[in-house]
């Protein structure tokens, strides 16, 4: 049996209060998750906290991540989280989102750092490529395809040509799992996760609102 991982993707959304309210509405409507399912949630680093308290507290299924760690560790780095500090709170960390790469300049050598990091303080990494050349730095286990055409477009790539690239990076990545992420959504989400080199979804949109990320795992 396959593990289909649901990885939110919050991005540089909600306060404190509304990522309470969220956390409230999944408590109350139930979350249930089917043995084969992992539920990642991936919030900005102002939210760590409360969110990994939450979910202890309240035994919700899901695991934390973070969005980005620091490429450097502990020390005089002004204004960078690093991986200790994200480790207190969290088990996953996404690295190389198109749109760190895109608006922050972050390039594969700085990855392959930030790579280093996760791996010093033992938070799985959650590694984003756009397409099935993008540099994949050895000994990563969960890969997230996610062509910047299908980012928050509403447009997904096809779940064919996703497994596709999927099948490509396994082969060249024995043992990776591949996760897809682009615009998907409760209604479209089965047709990537029924397909056989896909592990999962990455869901931003998605993932704000309570109900349709809810939806989106039933449907998973
Ligand atoms: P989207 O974002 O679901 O809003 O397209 C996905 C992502 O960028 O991780």
């Amino acid at each position: 049996m396959k593990q289909i991982f649901i990885v939110g993707n919050w991005k540089s959304n909600k306060t404190a209060l509304e990522a309470t309210e969220w956390l409230e509405m999944v408590k109350n409507q139930g979350l249930s998750l089917r043995e084969d399912q992992k539920v990642v949630l991936c919030v900005p680093f102002t939210l760590l906290q409360l969110v990994s308290s939450f979910v202890k507290e309240n035994n919700l299924q899901i695991a934390v991540g973070a969005q980005d760690i620091s490429q450097f560790d502990e020390g005089s780095f002004t204004g960078a989280t690093n991986g200790k500090q994200i480790a207190e709170f969290a088990t996953y960390v996404i690295i190389g989102h198109s749109e760190r790469r895109m608006h922050f300049g972050e390039i594969d050598e700085v990855l392959a750092m930030k790579f280093d990091m996760a791996r010093k303080y033992a938070l799985t990494p959650i590694y984003l490529v756009q397409d099935k050349d993008t540099v994949i730095p050895e000994g990563i286990s969960i890969v997230g395809y996610e062509p910047v055409f299908a980012i928050g477009t509403g447009i997904p790539d096809t779940p064919e040509n996703a497994n596709a690239v999927a099948k490509e990076i396994k082969t060249r990545h024995a043992g990776v799992s591949v996760l897809y992420g682009g615009s998907v959504t409760s209604v479209n989400v089965s047709k990537f996760t029924q397909l056989s080199d896909i592990d999962g979804v990455i869901p931003g949109k998605a993932s704000l609102n309570p109900q349709e990320f809810l939806q989106l795992i039933k449907n998973a």
